[in-house]
């Protein structure tokens, strides 16, 4: 049987080399200069901290899936086609022409006013209705408030708790400083409060200083798990038992497909949450805007940490999101990604319900990006991801999304920038891929 795609081969050829590559240099920075005879000496110089930073392997991936030929269910872009471009363009325009001189010029390091009153607006939307503007930090993206957080909180060797799996930009971003992370284990209803009790225990009873929770409640990236409304107060309440603060991270929480939001673990504990929130999904990411909803008694310290890195956060791209609140159906266009989405997903599960194999498991989630596939134990997904480009289908490969060392049997598709028909493709592609790799087990 032929499985491989038309156009695949010839962009598989083209990539293996380069997939090869992207692989080794995901292992981490020793990696990077395997080939180099002598380290340069400026290698002398680099900090212990710059060893952590890790290249991205989802980066890696993401730029690979862009060749001709293959279909990606590895990027988590959001689908930017159904924003109205040229309106945005022409509004762009008139706050250069119009308010240049404020939106070129340096600005507030917290953010406009405007906008952080504007982003209590959305998160009220969200569930959160008691947020004060002067608390919100405008950042560039979640992911610099991410980084803002660890570097406020984290000394070398601090731990931060976090799901496994959990964002890859997050493990990155703590690993660079140099954090002790730990997973909690959870199930298909997110972080399991007895296990996060036990775990905290077990880690204080080894002189460990736990700092921070990290979560992501909302469509988990890479699971798609939503953390069960029952459990979210036990989970914020045991960690303010043990004097952790909870960084919840909810780039996704308004885009579940139907039915009530769940509530925020920030709406009912103002003191005990450190809130994220983003544009990126919900609007556009290239702006690079996002925020943190910083607790009152913290506000101040987190917005020096914040000003130091960025001094202020771009005044232009704040002027277009602003106006993009206040003069667009931005609640509508939200609707709009939450059917769009609903639809990719429904058309992403149906093709694994069509083509995986026995033995390939995945989540079904009821929002976000994301579909997490399980596949027999001890098998290595990394590998994998070489013979899908060769079928013509790329993904990321699950080690990535985990503090853990070692092969992974997981993977992560996305459904978010595929159309409904390309999906069902990807998944004809790779089906054939996991099928070997089990027959072969
Ligand atoms: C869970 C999560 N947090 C943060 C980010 C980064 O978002 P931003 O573009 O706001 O930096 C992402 C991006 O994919 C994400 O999935």
């Amino acid at each position: 049987m032929n499985t491989t795609a038309p156009g695949a081969n010839a962009a598989a050829e083209a990539l293996s080399e380069e997939a090869v590559d992207a692989l080794a240099r995901a292992g981490g920075p020793s990696a990077v200069h395997a080939d180099d005879a002598a380290p340069h000496p400026h290698e002398a110089l680099l900090s212990s901290r710059a060893a952590n930073i890790k290249q991205s392997a989802v980066r890696d991936v993401f730029e690979i899936s862009m060749q001709p030929g293959l279909v990606s269910l590895a990027g988590g872009n959001p689908y930017l086609q159904s924003l109205p471009l040229e309106r945005l363009g022409t509004t762009a325009a008139n706050i250069i022409a119009k308010h240049g001189l404020e939106a070129l010029q340096y600005g507030g390091g917290q953010g406009t006013e405007e906008l952080r009153t504007q982003i209590c607006e959305v998160m009220a939307a969200e569930g959160i209705l008691n947020a004060d503007p002067e608390n919100v930090v405008i950042t560039a993206g979640s992911q610099s408030a991410q980084d803002v957080a660890a570097k406020v909180f984290c000394d070398p060797g601090d731990v931060i708790l976090l799901e496994d799996p959990t964002y890859v930009g997050a493990l990155n971003t703590f690993e660079a400083y140099e954090v002790d992370v730990q997973p909690v284990a959870g199930d298909e209803r997110g972080i399991i409060p007895s296990l996060l009790r036990e775990r905290i225990a077990a880690l204080q009873a080894q002189g460990k200083r736990i700092k921070l929770l990290y979560t992501i409640p909302n469509f988990n990236n890479p699971s798609g798990v939503m953390l069960a409304p029952d459990r979210r107060q036990e989970i914020v309440d045991i960690c303010r038992e043990a004097n952790i603060l909870v960084l919840e991270d909810n780039p996704y929480g308004l885009l579940k497909f139907d039915g009530v939001l769940p509530e925020p673990l920030r709406a009912a504990n103002p003191d005990d949450v450190l809130y994220l929130g983003s544009f990126s999904k919900i609007f556009a990411p290239g702006l690079r805007i996002g925020w943190a909803l910083v607790p009152a008694h913290l506000k101040q310290r987190y917005y020096l940490a914040s000003e130091a890195v960025t001094l202020c956060p771009p005044t232009l791209n704040q002027m277009l999101v602003s106006e993009y609140l206040s003069n667009y159906d931005w609640q509508g266009q939200i609707a709009t990604y939450r059917a769009l989405y609903a639809e990719r997903c429904t058309a992403l599960l149906g093709a694994l319900d069509e083509f995986m194999p026995e033995g390939v498991f995945w989540t079904r989630p009821e929002g976000g990006f994301f579909v997490w596939l399980t596949l027999p134990e001890g098998i290595d997904s990394y590998p994998l991801l070489h013979e899908g480009i060769d079928a013509g289908v790329v993904f990321v490969p699950g080690a990535a999304f985990s503090a853990a060392e070692g092969p992974s049997n997981k993977l992560r598709l996305a459904f978010s920038a595929v159309p409904p028909e390309t999906l069902r493709e990807g998944v004809k592609r790779l089906a054939p891929v996991l099928a070997r790799a089990i027959a072969a087990a």
